[in-house]
């Protein structure tokens, strides 16, 4: 008998030949709130600011914003943040039921800093106020705030008068659904009457009136809204910028684009089958964060919601927006965007920059960076849906070290569990998973087991019991448990909302609780948006309850950040805190960096796919998803050797590199493929792990200061204009230019060498190119194109073996690329790459220079120390103009003479052995 996980596996076959069912998901048409905020007329807003209610706080100013058309008042909030940024929030004055915001803690790590502004004009129409080099300009009539950094207008608010705010309301109250018409009008005068004329036209504020906005349905679907609208929306102008950004996860190029001719980008979490490339239709993560930039500046805004959201943009060569700041219309051009959610409060942050690294800082201030992970997990991870039993584990791991391919991490998915009950074992296929586990954790290797949020609804299997009976379930409008179908059938799923249900999930990873697993056993979240087979558009219903009677449709795209947060501090509980955690999640929201990595779910082995990988990481990487991946050989279909030749040496450069294939499609392990591809396969894991420690550099660095490994060239050359929509080339920190081959039978690529009087080395021939140009650049098969920046030091690890964890101790290799002034700067970062110890000081940061024919490497970090025996081998020193003959080490005044040989191909340098503990300061000269 067929069972539905087999009927579910064929229907997603025949899907995934086809292309995504487009019907199974809503257009802004079929969703009533979109469209109602869609309609909305520019230059018509009915939202005044009584000035005479503003309170001023030192770092805050309280007012009340009137909506002339119902009465109804909204309070603002507008506060100066510490590190140039703003926050803007609107709420309604008096609820009658309490609106939804993210818990702080939560997304936001805490309540965020503050700072004093000062008021530097008022009037009685408006207020202007000043914080760092900012003004802060609140204009009452309409209502508008506008965001000036130094003199400039960067990003005003209600500009194009988009503001709709859906006040609570009770069900059928007479007439009207209680647009009634105010009481007390404001003072008017002619040209206020004129527009509102306009207004009734345009801005109708009797969308109440329509069916839908008291219950909805979408296909046989129906959402009971039992609160009514409560839709909140606004527009976003960024003055002077012609490129946005962000707003993950969409299959799209990363320059946004506009949305004028179809549907505004969506943001709302869901498991899409056989996505389509290059459309703003909704994927399985939301990142609600907007960067913009030109020549002189970037910015960015946070659009603090979990609900469902929609954002519209619109592109101006000219400033419509009369310059309110006295220069009247100019020609700047200008970004118009409009954010939509379907609940919750406007809560916006205004990060002023203003460089790209001044937001990635500013936004980390406010949600976190991506903990530094263990060095496992930015390693090779071998996965297939599935790898079916015990025997079949010790074949791939035996086979990776027969063809030498080093890997860090086995995957079992779905069937390993019983019956997809997650936290077991089949015990047929998996008779002693602790055995399994230690003999590939003997060779420093870990594994990963996929937990997902659906729980089998049996009475038999333990965790679903407990859930049921402590009352954990995410209920259904009626109060009683969710069920839906997913992988294990008929199912339910915990309210990971709630920080009880998060706490109960933890104390599952503990070793007696999850037996089998051990110290070496990390997670994979999936299905996480939550997927619900049969849900409406494969999710939760819009009316399902969450704790504090909050229904999904509140706070839909945070389900899937909690479960991971859960996940992680479970494998905090199990180490005591000791040990770093790994969980791999597909749904994730702002602030996820804190709890793991991401990737971009089911994509297929097309060439297309491959290259639209590319803009998708560095879309996640610009908005703080940092530890991101995609399947390497495309989920659906099967890759040829080419193709997988080709996404192995890219994804070899990206940051989470993991292997992944559906279960129909074949075997393709590296050793499988053809000699030359498997050839060519082992050296691009391999050049992996030569530059792990420049990763793992970068991912410190990253841990401090919020700045991504991944980077599109503009964040180091912000006035290169050539490199604003670069979605083929990126940055590895700044010293790694990558541009991946991404289509087929290409054997050759024009690359872009950023920096004028920059140099650029091919790390396999040390050959240089000169920046400012493109120039072409042979690429067959065994060659990536990846280029060290002059002027760089890179530190390598070049004994590859069979793990990350048999390479820790070992030495080091410096790569020295000198810039035309024959000088060169870099840096290392070391630990016990796994434990919190760091933490405490436990750590090197060491810092390298080269100049004036004399190498240098100096504690980076005076307050930290760290005892390793991973020591220095060997320096690579290219582009030095005069044939050395000397290198005399000097280790605290004792000075020792090297071996040095040179090659005249590209004047390369060999220092052999120094043999310097890593720890330690010292220099070489060279005469
Ligand atoms: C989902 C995941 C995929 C996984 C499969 C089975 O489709 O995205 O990676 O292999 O479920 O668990």
């Amino acid at each position: 008998m067929a069972t539905i996980q087999m009927l579910v596996g064929l229907l997603l076959l025949s899907d995934l030949v086809e292309s995504v069912s487009r019907e199974n998901f809503k257009t802004c048409n079929q969703s009533s709130f979109c469209k109602r905020h869609r309609r909305l007329r520019s230059d018509a807003s009915p939202y005044v600011v009584l000035m005479e209610t503003m309170q001023i706080q030192p770092s805050r100013i309280e007012v009340q914003i009137l909506n002339t058309k119902n009465n109804v008042r909204l309070l603002m909030q507008v506060t100066a943040i510490k590190d140039n940024t703003a926050r803007l929030k609107i709420n309604e004055l008096n609820p009658l039921r309490k609106r939804y915001e993210i818990p702080v803690g939560d997304v936001l790590v805490g309540e965020p800093k503050t700072q004093d502004m000062k008021v530097l004009v008022r009037s009685g129409s408006s207020i202007s106020l000043g914080f760092e080099e900012n003004k802060i300009l609140i204009t009452s009539r309409p209502f508008r705030v506008d965001f000036i950094n130094k003199e400039e207008p960067v990003v005003s608010i209600n500009a194009q008068g988009l503001l709709k705010f859906e006040h609570s309301r009770e069900r059928n109250p007479p007439q009207n659904e209680g647009e009634e018409e105010p009481k007390e009008p404001p003072m008017e005068n002619q040209a206020d009457k004129k527009k509102k004329e306009g207004e009734k036209k345009g801005n109708e504020e009797n969308d109440a009136n329509e069916p839908e906005t008291w219950e909805e349905t979408f296909k046989d679907f129906h959402d009971s809204k039992p609160y009514g609208p409560s839709s909140v929306g606004v527009d976003v102008s960024f003055r002077g910028f012609k490129y946005v950004y962000g707003i993950p996860e969409h299959a799209e190029s990363m320059a946004l684009k506009t949305t004028k001719s179809g549907d505004p980008y969506r943001l709302f979490n869901l498991d899409v089958f056989g996505y389509e490339l290059y459309n703003p239709m909704a994927l399985y993560g939301s990142v609600p964060v907007m960067l913009a930039h030109n020549e002189k500046q970037t910015v960015g805004v946070f659009w603090h919601n979990a609900a469902e959201s929609w954002v519209d943009i619109s592109f101006n060569t000219v400033d419509k927006v009369a310059d309110i700041v006295g220069r009247g219309r100019n020609e700047r051009p200008q970004t118009n965007t409009h954010w939509i959610s379907e609940s919750g409060v406007i809560d916006v942050f205004i990060m002023m920059g203003p460089t790209a690294h001044d937001v990635f800082y500013q936004y980390a201030q406010l949600t976190g960076t991506t903990n530094l992970p263990p060095m496992f997990a930015i390693s090779y991870h071998q996965c297939r849906w599935n790898y079916n039993d015990q025997g079949d584990v010790e074949n791939v791991d035996a086979n990776f070290d027969i063809y030498d391919i080093p890997y860090d991490v086995i995957w079992l998915d779905i069937d390993h569990a019983d019956g997809k009950r997650y936290f077991t074992w089949d015990a047929r296929k998996f008779s002693n998973p602790i055995e399994m586990v230690n003999n590939i954790a003997s060779k420093g290797r870990k594994m990963v087991t996929i937990v997902d949020p659906h729980l089998k609804v049996d009475g038999n299997y333990r965790i679903n019991k407990e859930a049921k009976d402590q009352g954990l379930y995410v209920k259904n409008k009626d109060g009683n448990d969710y069920e839906g179908w997913c992988w294990s059938e008929t199912s339910s799923w915990p309210d990971f909302t709630n920080p009880k249900v998060r706490q109960w999930w933890a104390s599952k990873f503990l070793f007696d609780d999850y037996k089998g697993s051990t110290a070496d056993l990390f997670t994979w979240n999936d299905m996480n948006e939550p997927a619900v087979f049969n849900g409406p558009e494969i999710t939760l219903h819009k009316d399902a309850k969450h704790m504090g009677g909050f229904e999904n449709s509140d706070l839909h795209n945070i389900y899937g950040y909690y479960m991971q947060q859960a996940t992680a501090e479970g494998q905090l509980l199990r180490s005591n805190n000791k040990d770093r955690p790994f969980v791999l999640t597909r749904a994730f929201f702002a602030g996820s960096q804190r709890w793991g990595a991401a990737w971009t779910g089911d994509n297929a082995a097309e060439w297309s796919h491959l290259k639209v990988s590319i803009p998708m990481l560095l879309s996640l990487s610009l908005v703080g998803i940092t530890h991101s991946g995609a399947d390497v050989g495309g989920f659906f279909n099967n890759p040829d050797p080419e193709l997988l030749t080709r996404w192995y040496q890219a994804a070899a450069f990206q940051p989470f590199f993991r292997a992944h294939a559906h279960e129909f499609s074949k075997r393709r392990e590296p050793y499988l493929q053809p000699k030359k591809n498997m050839q060519v396969i082992r050296d691009a894991i391999r050049a992996r792990y030569s530059y792990l420690p420049l990763w793992y550099t970068l991912f410190y660095e990253g841990e401090q200061s919020g700045a991504p490994p991944m980077r599109p060239l503009w964040v180091e050359y912000p006035t290169d204009k050539r490199t604003f929509k670069m979605d083929d080339e990126y940055l590895i920190g700044t010293s790694l230019l990558v541009k991946p081959i991404t289509e087929k039978g290409q054997t050759g690529t024009h690359v872009y060498f950023p920096g004028k009087d920059q140099l650029w080395y091919d790390i396999a021939s040390y050959n240089s190119y000169k920046g400012g140009q493109s120039t072409y650049v042979e690429a067959p098969l065994s060659k990536i194109p990846v280029f060290q920046k002059g002027g760089s030091i890179i530190p390598r690890k070049m004994r590859i073996r069979r793990s990350s964890g048999l390479m820790k101790h070992d030495p080091f290799t410096l790569v020295v690329c000198l810039d035309k002034s024959g000088s060169a700067t870099g840096s290392l970062y070391v630990d016990d790459y796994n434990s919190f110890n760091y933490r405490k000081g436990e750590h090197l940061l060491r810092s390298f220079s080269f100049q004036h024919n004399e190498f240098h490497s100096r504690s980076g970090d005076k307050f930290c120390s760290f005892s390793t025996k991973e020591w220095v081998e060997k320096i690579v020193i290219i582009g030095l103009s005069a044939r050395p003959t000397k290198a005399i080490l000097n280790v605290k005044g004792v000075e020792s003479s090297l071996q040095l040989s040179y090659s005249s191909d590209n004047n390369q340098v060999i220092i052999r052995k120094p043999g310097v503990n890593i720890a330690k300061d010292f220099s070489i000269k060279l005469s």
